[in-house]
């Protein structure tokens, strides 16, 4: 017993910021962020529109796809690291909105994987005897956003992703999970304020620390080494090879990252999803979104070989092998 993916969706705010936009605030160019990112454009939350409306909106397309409703959920998880509040979790608001009244839910907290690390938590209940698991992966990065900073401001944006997981004996589901964490490199992308560290504050706000900061080239390198690590390791511990794979998902930070990993790995591009264009990177919901994209373009037919991956703050790097 297993869990396969019965059903995905997504959802992304309306407002769509374009590299244009971004030229007028900070002292950036669009050929710049396109060649640097492959990011176009992202999309912001309006105000007042939280990780939970995001969330609940990619929930119930995933459900819909998957045929179930919410009541036959057992558990539902949120990957996310903008939550609407402290608490409770936004897995818990999201239950009471779906109308969810069996499912336990709770939030995972591990940045960019977290959608990956979510998934693997999910399949392990399923393997226990849960029925239906619904994974999230919700964000609103733009909270997080110094928008005088260039050096982070054009990578992210806001978005939600998420899958019904199922039980089946079959062929098809998630064949396993390798997940990573090297707490040692906690300081290349990081939040500095705003949890017990370093509580709220007129002091804090006033220097920014209730936002990203990130050493953009030390993890680019980072990202390049342990994305093709994972990689390998999900196809060995599965006796295949390069040449099996049908689909890459990968965590859409930087066209130039993905590419890297690619050629080192022998793929060819047309088997890579990529939105990172039209959405930039969304952290944890940028896999499911993407996978949604994929699946509702017919790019993913029954019976293929999908890998999925990420690396994020942490720092953290998890791959998932799935036959769809
Ligand atoms: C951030 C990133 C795009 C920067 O690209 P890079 O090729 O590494 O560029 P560098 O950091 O070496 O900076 C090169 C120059 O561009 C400048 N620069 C940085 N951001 C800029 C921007 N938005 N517009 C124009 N110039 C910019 C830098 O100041 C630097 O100028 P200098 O040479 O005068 O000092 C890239 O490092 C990256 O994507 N890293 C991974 C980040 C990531 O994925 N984070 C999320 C993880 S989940």
């Amino acid at each position: 017993m297993r869990a396969r993916i019965a059903g995905t969706g997504s959802y992304v705010p309306e407002r769509v910021m374009t590299n244009a936009d971004l030229e007028r605030m900070v002292a950036t160019s669009d050929s710049w962020i396109v060649a640097r990112t492959g990011i176009r454009e992202r999309r912001i939350a309006a105000p007042g529109e939280a990780c939970s409306d995001l969330g609940m909106k990619a929930a119930e397309r995933a459900l819909e796809a998957a045929g179930i409703t919410a009541a036959d959920l057992d558990l539902i998880l949120v990957a996310t690291c903008t939550g609407d509040a402290p608490l409770p979790s936004t897995a818990c608001l999201i239950q009471h909105r779906l109308g969810a009244v069996r499912a336990a839910a709770c939030d995972l907290s591990a940045a960019c994987c977290g959608f990956v690390f979510a998934l693997a938590v999910g399949d392990a209940y399923v393997r226990t005897g849960f029925r239906h698991v619904l994974v999230v992966g919700s964000e609103v990065m733009s909270m997080l956003i110094d928008w005088t900073d260039r050096n982070t401001c054009v990578l992210f944006g806001d978005g939600a992703g998420a899958v019904v997981l199922s039980p089946t004996e079959g062929e098809q589901g998630i064949l396993s999970s390798h997940l990573h964490s090297d707490g040692n490199l906690w300081d290349l992308i990081c939040v500095p304020g705003g949890g017990s560290r370093m509580p709220p504050s007129e002091k804090m706000l006033a220097e920014g620390l209730q936002f990203i900061k990130m050493k953009g080239n030390e993890t680019f390198k980072v990202a390049v080494k342990t994305l093709e690590e994972a990689a390998r390791e999900a196809l060995a511990a599965n006796h295949l090879s390069v040449a099996d794979l049908d689909l890459y998902v990968p965590h859409q930070a930087n066209f130039r990252i993905i590419k890297a990993v690619a050629d080192r790995l022998g793929l060819p591009m047309e088997k890579v999803v990529l939105n990172m264009d039209r959405y930039g990177n969304t952290s944890a919901a940028s896999i499911p979104l993407a996978l949604d994209e994929a699946v509702r373009a017919g790019r993913v037919k029954k019976g293929n070989l999908v890998l999925i991956e990420a690396f994020g703050s942490g720092l953290t790097w998890a791959s998932s092998v799935v036959r769809w």
